[in-house]
């Protein structure tokens, strides 16, 4: 889906009348649905100094808990930055969710300048992510980072 269809289509979903994590999860939703091998698609917020996995789709995962540094998640998170990786298997600092993932990203989400969650979205496809989903994935961040 175009950029600009899905920003339309998160903001409808922020400005219903829902709790925090309906919202949260039907954001899940559309990525899944509407981005090709946007195969895990969740939300970690930051409590206690720790990323805590919050409203997702796909498999259960072990890693609920997160710290700064740690795994892709953590990385992108001490480093404030978006982090692609095009083959995890390549990468050292990572935390397995299924054997079926070949790329990930992890888009910080930022209130008031400071790191309070991210979106992380994983593909069974190798090398998924491209300039053009973090660019949307950054917008979508905004949005939640003024919702929270
Ligand atoms: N792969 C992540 C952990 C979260 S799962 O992908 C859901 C990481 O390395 O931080």
């Amino acid at each position: 889906m175009e950029t600009e269809k899905m920003i339309e289509k998160v903001e409808n979903i922020i400005n219903k009348d829902e709790d925090l994590e309906t919202r949260l999860k039907d954001i899940c939703l559309l990525l899944n649905k509407e981005q090709k091998g946007y195969d895990w698609v969740g939300f970690y917020l930051v409590e206690d100094g720790e990323l805590v996995l919050g409203p997702y789709i796909g498999e259960p995962t072990d890693h609920t808990n997160i710290d700064f540094g740690e795994g892709v998640c953590g990385q992108a998170a001490e480093r404030e930055e978006s982090f692609l990786v095009d083959d995890v298997k390549q990468e050292k600092n990572y935390l397995s969710c299924s054997p079926q993932v070949e790329s990930e990203i992890v888009v910080p989400i930022f209130k008031e300048g400071e790191v309070v969650g991210e979106i992380d979205i994983d593909s069974h496809k190798k090398a998924r992510f491209e300039e053009e989903d973090q660019n949307m994935l950054e917008e979508v961040a905004e949005m939640v980072g003024k919702m929270l």
